[in-house]
Order: C-alpha cells, then sequence, then structure tokens
C-alpha cells in the first residue's frame, strides 16, 4: 500500500557519511515513465544534485548524473534497468568513501564516484512516475 506523497522530500540536517544508506522501497506503476531519487545540496528550486538516480521505464534506460550550477554532467547509464512497470522494488543508495553503490533487492547494479563531496547533501527527493511504500535514511 502506498503511504507517502509523490515528490517526497526529507531535510538531512547533518548530510551523508560514508555508511549512510538511503532505502526507497515501492512500487512502479503499470503505466510508469520515469521516476528519480534525487540528493540535493540545498532546498531551493535549481538546487546543485550530487546524485539524480533516473530509471527510465519509458526508454528502459538506467541513468546517473548530477547537476551543477545550472548544467547537467556526464550521464552515466547502467547496463541493465532494474526496475519494471506494475513491479514492486527494493532501492538502496549506500554511500561509500568513493562512491555511490545503487543496489535494488541483493543485486548491485552500478556504483556512482562522488563528484561533490556527501557532507554537501541536504535534502533527499523522490518524484516522478512512483508509487512510495516506505522511504528510509539509515
Ligand atoms: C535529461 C532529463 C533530466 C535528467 C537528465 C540526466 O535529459 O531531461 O530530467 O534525467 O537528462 O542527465
Amino acid at each position: 500500500m502506498a503511504s507517502y506523497n509523490v515528490p517526497h522530500r526529507a531535510v538531512l540536517q547533518d548530510g551523508l557519511r560514508p555508511g549512510s544508506v538511503i532505502r526507497v522501497r515501492g512500487t512502479v506503476p503499470a503505466n510508469a515513465s520515469r521516476f528519480h531519487v534525487n540528493l540535493l545540496c540545498s532546498e531551493g528550486s535549481g538546487a546543485d544534485t550530487a546524485l539524480h538516480c533516473n530509471p527510465r521505464m519509458d526508454s528502459g534506460e538506467m541513468v546517473f548524473n548530477t547537476y551543477e550550477k545550472g548544467a547537467w554532467g556526464p550521464e552515466e547509464r547502467s547496463p541493465k534497468l532494474p526496475f519494471q512497470r506494475g513491479q514492486p522494488f527494493d532501492l538502496l543508495l549506500i554511500a561509500a568513501e568513493d562512491s555511490f553503490k545503487a543496489v535494488e533487492g541483493d543485486h548491485m547494479f552500478h556504483r556512482f564516484s562522488h563528484r561533490m563531496p556527501l557532507n554537501l547533501v541536504r535534502v533527499l527527493e523522490v518524484g516522478g512516475d512512483v508509487q512510495l511504500q516506505n522511504v528510509a535514511i539509515l
């Protein structure tokens, strides 16, 4: 059952550190095109984004990027899109010293090397075509 409104935003007072884990559980709607999990460096619009994790069911792509000073950086694509329309998911974004590890279920599908310092992250945002069951910062 969906229990979180979308978009969902949570302020992280102390930022992230190595060992922080973001867990997002939900379901991809049957007609979904895309959704995103963003780690933003401030609360306003146009915020720098230390991680944009963007499953694209409309094109079958799994895209990661940063957004800095008003511009997207170079995209990284995972070879596999571990999200399917109509299916539940359990996504972990694990902050390590050097990278974010993206895990769905028990499968790590991407490692995204940090481009911005972890401790600058201030807001977790989940938006787009997704039903959210739970969002936790561990
Ligand atoms: C753009 C898209 C943005 C974002 C970005 C990531 O094409 O419009 O929403 O996903 O790619 O590089």
